[in-house]
């Protein structure tokens, strides 16, 4: 599964007496290779993997585990944040299923003066690009909060119009083109910063909302969020999931989420929109396939739960692939899919 090989570089020997976790991990020190810097919504992204919201809380989540850095992710994006602080839904909230797992958090979050006021505060800029995710009930509450991390360090935004786990607004918005528009349209007018719009895959035709957010002033776009799924506990016969439904992702969906990059970068592609291609990334093979269909970056999620050093695997895997293909960077690989077989 894993296309890690060992360090090709002499391993630094670590600093005696210092604890900390990247002077135990050589590799952690030495960050991704220079062949994976690229520039996204003219950011600066030092590799094309993008941590995905709510699978690394607000930046801080995995900082404490040997072998882990913020640096070796070329951004990463904060938890779903709303107007005001949310509980979320009521339990299961999570659910393994084959090949991937089943969430219905329900945008739990401490609300968008907290995260701004008290949370960007604390992050190191300097490790990665932090990137907002947006989420609300109605227009105005993205509006509002959208300008409030306009005010704010926060190097980008993303605007989840596609989460399927709450019941007002979400996916509500990003299933309908028309409504999608809106809401890019709207948040376009109080932010300069990069806007990245998250489609959601629970649509008839994705080209659709996409050419439509692209038109309404979307800057990159998110490819995709979870699908929609659920469980049954036969014994009760009640849903396993307490919101009854919940977003299903991992391995099991990264099929779907591969044709959806496919066929939003034919829309992005003249417009020189870029794609974070996401849906079950687990290994450098996977990352390299969604560069191909046309991702400018690749999210991953799920599979930090089970992996959180995912990304330095990802990383070498993917600086091998350009060496042996004779790309300087990954840049030339994007959307270089041949046609027929
Ligand atoms: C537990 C959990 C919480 C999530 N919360 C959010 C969220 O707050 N906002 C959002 O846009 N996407 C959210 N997502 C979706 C992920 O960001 C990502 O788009 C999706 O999981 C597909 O990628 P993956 O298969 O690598 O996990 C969440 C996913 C999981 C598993």
């Amino acid at each position: 599964m894993s296309s890690a090989k060992p360090p090709t570089e002499p391993v630094p020997r670590a600093i005696s007496g210092h604890d900390s976790a990247n002077a135990l991990d050589p590799c952690a020190a030495r960050g991704p290779d220079s062949s994976l810097s690229f520039k996204f919504c003219g950011l600066d992204f030092a590799s094309p993997i993008v941590l995905l919201s709510g699978c690394v809380g607000f930046g801080e989540e995995y900082t404490r585990i040997e072998g882990f850095t913020n640096r070796d992710a070329g951004a990463i994006v904060l938890k779903g944040t709303t107007l005001e602080p949310r509980l979320g839904n009521p339990p299961h909230r999570v659910y393994e299923t084959p090949a991937g797992m089943l969430n219905a958090i329900g945008l739990q979050n401490p609300g968008t003066d907290h995260v701004v006021g008290r949370i960007l505060p604390e992050l190191d800029f300097d490790e990665t690009r932090f990137i907002a995710n947006v989420s609300g009930s109605t227009v105005e509450e993205y509006v509002e909060v959208t300008r409030r991390f306009d005010q704010s360090p926060i190097d980008a935004i993303e605007i989840n119009i596609s989460c399927p786990n709450v019941k007002e607004g979400g996916v509500a918005f990003g299933n309908y083109p028309e409504m999608s528009a809106q809401v890019v349209a709207a948040c376009r007018r109080v932010t300069r910063k990069p806007l990245i719009t998250k489609l959601s895959p629970n649509q008839t035709d994705i080209r659709e909302n996409a050419r439509r957010c692209i038109e309404a002033g979307s800057d990159g776009l998110s490819v995709i969020n979870t699908v929609m799924g659920m469980a049954i506990d036969v014994h009760s016969r009640r849903p396993v999931i307490g919101n009854v439904q919940g977003g299903l992702s991992g391995p099991a969906i990264k099929p779907i989420a591969l044709l959806k990059v496919h066929q939003v970068y034919e829309v992005a592609r003249p417009h020189r929109i870029p794609i974070i291609g996401q849906g079950g990334i687990t290994t450098a093979t996977d990352a390299l396939e969604f560069i191909i269909a046309g991702a400018s970056a690749v999210g991953i999620g799920t599979a930090l739960f089970y992996d959180p050093r995912v990304c330095k695997r990802v990383n070498d895997g993917i600086a091998d692939y350009l060496r042996e293909n004779g790309l300087n960077t990954v840049s030339e690989l994007v959307g270089t899919l041949r046609a027929g077989k």
